[in-house]
């Protein structure tokens, strides 16, 4: 061997081996300056001495010379679809169906299902030889210049049979998604809508150094061809073998001994899907047995011996009727979507939020077009984004309003903020929401007055402000709609109880920006009085514990304000106690010394309510999940915080578990 052909081999060994420890043992042995510098060296080799070059190598995944168009691609073993079920009584009539076609009770693999794409992968002599799409089942599009750019596609096997096809899902993880959409804004491009589609959209590169860039992942499950070798006896020993070979196989599936095992496996994910790297769309549950799948055999395309539990859809298509904007209590511009209603997952859903602006922009979403929306469990909906082959003749890209849609007054956007705010600090949107926020039950608790009641008082001009609230008399909130006698007695005995919150209370409820309940209490404890606090400087608040200099700067800002001040001075005049005990050194109450984390939705506290019981019990709550972390309440569609959580071994709470500590 020369020595040009020596070093090349090398280098494919060490670039190989490196690619098998980094996909599939998940344990990178070189660093990525050495993994490139190695790349490098080879591309250079093969440049230089083409005869060198083979399919094989490992500088094929990265750009070679783009294909023509794709040829048809031939299954010799047909590549199956799936039957569909939908919840756990076409679960248990499935499992019934297998047990009488069989005659005795069948064990089953549960693998998840990933929303990607099909391949089946020929390997020949341990080599990779071609790749091709599932298309019709029988014949599929050819693929192999650009499935060689995979990373996770292994170009050889080790001890695999003479010839075998590995079949599985060609995906995009959500975090490589998140990151090529990232640079296409950085580069002025439109984004992407979906992993799914971009992951389908590579595979059709032409160019195989495009595919390259969208960073493609893979996961193997099944075989078609299998020649030369013992084939394996269950699905089980099939997923082992080919981790074996050195192909990345999903490390979640799991052998089910029965359908209430394989019920409690479907539920586990369909509500866990959010903490993993990649999408999925149901539980693929398979007969253990290849020998039973064989007796079992076929119903049309579809296997007898296996189905997918499809998970509630998380998307849907719709028309966005109109663009709105809600106003909130800083003054900030909330564009939201107007849709034709449609069920998404069980609910009706009409309206979705727009972000901002720029996220509009970035989508370039225009009122008339065809959206995708996307609601999962309880978190609020949102617009994915145009369907741009439905968009009619005569749209325009959105402009946010130059005025406040509620008071008319110039609205202005900050230069690096992405919100533009109404200037008009009476603008009456702005005193409903400071209205209905002061009364909150993280706030100052006063029962009764909701969104409706705040936005009556702010219309009959009877509050301007909330020192406003407490000039309120039985005659006045008489001449409202819906107040009858009890009512009226019921809101003003709860103002005059919400007289005695305290000032961490207070602080939170004035709804100053970045001071929630936990940065409330650490103020409160610190300046003991308002009077104290609203002439501190900013480098006097930034010395209290755990406030930061945007913290000082927003509550210095605050103070400032000859209205802000004008308000606080008249609640005292009314009577409201504004002060704390000072450095309450050892936090008293049965959570001193605890720090919470919250995630996901809770069912009845909103993340504000459950943060002011917390933190009046003594305790702590912190943003994100660390070694010092007591505890974890985790609610519905609960992500990555939880999973965190999980591996840390810190104790995880439910609503129920929280009002239990309490
Ligand atoms: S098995 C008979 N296993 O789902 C076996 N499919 O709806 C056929 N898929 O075309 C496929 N994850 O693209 C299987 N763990 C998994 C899967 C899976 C995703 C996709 C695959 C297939 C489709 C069937």
């Amino acid at each position: 061997m020369s020595a040009p052909a020596a070093r090349a081999a090398e280098l494919r060994a060490q670039i190989d081996e490196a690619n098998r420890n980094y996909h599939v043992l998940d344990a990178p042995t070189i660093s990525d300056e050495t993994y490139d510098a190695a790349l490098r060296e080879l591309r250079d080799l093969e440049d230089a001495h083409p005869d060198l070059a083979t399919p094989e190598s490992p500088t094929q995944r990265v750009g070679g010379a783009p294909s023509s168009d794709f040829s048809p691609y031939p299954h010799g073993v047909p590549m199956l679809s799936l039957s569909n079920v939908f919840d756990e009584s076409d679960l248990r009539a499935f499992d019934a169906r297998v047990a009488k076609l069989a005659g005795e009770p069948a064990t089953y693999v549960c693998e998840l299902k990933i929303d990607g794409l099909a391949m089946s992968l020929r390997y020949e002599g341990g080599v990779l030889r071609s790749a091709g799409t599932r298309g019709d089942g029988t014949t599929g599009e050819d693929v192999t210049g650009n499935v060689r750019t995979v990373r996770d596609v292994p170009r050889t096997l080790r001890g695999a049979p003479q010839t075998i096809d590995v079949r599985g899902e060609i995906y995009l993880r959500k975090s490589a998604f998140a990151a090529l959409n990232a640079s296409r804004t950085a580069a002025g491009l439109p984004s992407f809508a979906n992993p799914r589609n971009t992951a389908a959209g590579g595979l059709r590169q032409k160019d195989p150094r495009l595919t390259a860039e969208r960073k493609l992942s893979f996961f193997a499950y099944a075989i078609g061809a299998f020649a030369g070798a013992e084939p394996p006896a269950t699905q089980v020993e099939l997923l082992a073998a080919l981790r074996a070979y050195g192909v990345p196989v999903n490390e979640h599936a799991t052998a089910c001994a029965t359908i209430d095992d394989v019920l409690a496996f479907c539920r586990r994910w369909e509500d866990e899907r959010a903490t993993l790297d990649y999408e999925i769309d149901g539980v693929v549950i398979k007969v253990d047995s290849l020998a039973l799948q064989a007796k079992l055999g076929y119903a049309g395309k579809d296997p007898r011996w296996a189905t997918a539990f499809k998970f509630r859809a998380q998307e849907a298509r719709t028309k966005l009727l109109d663009i709105g904007i809600n106003v909130s209590r800083s003054g900030k511009l909330n564009p939201y979507a107007i849709l034709d209603p449609v069920g998404i997952g069980g609910v009706t859903v009409k309206m979705a939020t727009l972000h901002n602006a720029d996220d509009i922009a970035r989508k370039d979403i225009r009122p008339g077009d065809t959206v995708i929306v996307h609601r999962a469990g309880d978190v609020i909906p949102y617009v994915v984004g145009p369907v741009l082959e439905l968009r009619p003749k005569k749209t325009a890209p959105y402009a946010m309003p130059l005025a406040c849609p509620v008071c008319g007054s110039p609205v202005e956007r900050p230069e690096g903020d992405v919100f533009s705010y109404c200037t008009n600090v009476a603008c009456p949107a702005q005193v409903t929401e400071r209205i209905r926020h002061w009364c909150t039950r993280g706030a100052m608790d006063i029962e009764g007055v909701g969104d409706a009641l705040s936005a009556a008082l702010v219309e009959a001009g009877l509050c301007a402000n909330v020192a406003d609230l407490y000039d309120l008399d039985a005659e006045k909130l008489a001449t409202l709609p819906r107040m009858g006698d009890r009512t009226v007695s019921n809101v003003l005995g709860e103002l005059e109880r919400s007289k005695t919150r305290g000032l961490a209370r207070v602080l939170a409820a004035l709804g100053i920006r970045y001071v929630g309940g936990q940065n409330a209490a650490l103020l409160a404890g610190e300046f003991g009085t308002i009077d104290e606090l609203a002439v501190a400087s900013r480098e006097r608040l930034a010395e209290t514990d755990g406030i930061g200099p945007q913290i000082a700067e927003s509550v210095a800002f605050f103070f400032a304000r000859e209205s802000n001040r004008d308000v606080v001075r008249r609640l005292a005049e009314r009577g409201l106690d504004l002060t704390a005990p000072l450095h309450p050194k050892e936090p008293v109450g049965v959570l001193a010394g605890k720090t919470f984390v919250i995630t996901g939705t809770l069912p009845s506290l909103s993340r504000e309510e459950a943060t002011a019981l917390i933190v009046d019990a003594g305790g702590k709550v912190s943003g994100s999940v660390s070694k010092k972390t007591s505890y974890v309440v985790a609610g519905e569609e609960a992500g990555s915080k939880l999973a965190k959580a999980q591996t840390l071994g810190i104790e995880i709470v439910d609503e129920a578990g929280l009002r239990a500590l309490l």
